[in-house]
């Protein structure tokens, strides 16, 4: 029997894609376990869905530490006690350090509100209002040391409609993360997704685009 794929999962706020991984898991969709959900805001709501559902839970509050390399410290030993095959970045609102993105290299996967590399970092909805766009979408990419830079897995696009709002491509947006982080995962649990050190392959064929989320 093979092990069954343990993830860490890193939040700081409403946790709704930790919800929708927890559903699939329950439901047997996603063949994987999360050991830990940590926090770094102890009023994130991810941590009483958390509790709710019996997980393990912890805050890391980078408040309570001198400086930022005593937090990443701590947040990297933490994850690293729990030997996990991957970590999920679910609404996570810091910067990882960069010792433990080495650490954890091709193994750090993060969902990101927009058509990457097209706007990266914060507000992702209000600046492509702002620019009048006409499309916006979902990526999930590996983790690197640089901002919302890593190889796109996965991504998809939906329209922008000329009344749309913020509110309401958020609530476009997070329809569809809902469904593709579970996929995505279960995805690299089965072995379907493979990433090497220098190739990604996906259902036996390496890839050099992102796979378009519904196309497959
Ligand atoms: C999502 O929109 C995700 O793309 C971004 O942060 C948000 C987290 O939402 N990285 P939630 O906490 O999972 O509800």
């Amino acid at each position: 029997m093979t092990a069954v794929t343990n993830i860490v999962v890193i939040i700081s706020g409403n946790g709704s894609n930790l919800q929708s991984i927890i559903d699939s898991i329950e439901s047997g969709q996603l063949n994987a376990r999360i050991s830990l959900v940590i926090s770094n805001n102890a009023e994130a709501f991810g941590l009483i869905r958390a509790q709710n559902h019996g997980l393990a839970n912890q805050v890391i509050d980078h408040h309570d530490f001198e400086d930022r390399a005593l937090f990443d410290q701590t947040l990297l030993q933490t994850v690293i006690s729990q030997h996990p095959d991957y970590i999920v970045l679910a609404g996570f609102m810091r910067i990882l350090g960069r010792d433990f993105i080495q650490t954890f290299e091709n193994r750090i996967i993060n969902i990101h509100p927009s058509i990457l590399p097209h706007y990266k970092g914060l507000n992702t909805h209000q600046r492509a209002l702002d620019n009048g766009e006409s499309e916006h979408g979902v990526s999930i990419h590996i983790v690197t040391a640089e901002l919302d830079d890593g190889p796109v897995l996965l991504q998809c696009r939906y329209p922008i409609e000329a009344e749309d709002s913020v509110a309401d491509l958020q609530q476009k947006g997070h329809q569809l993360e809902h469904r593709m982080y579970p996929q995505l995962l279960q995805w690299l649990c089965s072995g379907d997704l493979q990433i090497g050190e220098n190739s990604i392959v996906f259902k036996q064929q390496e890839i050099h685009q992102p796979v378009e989320f519904g196309s497959v």
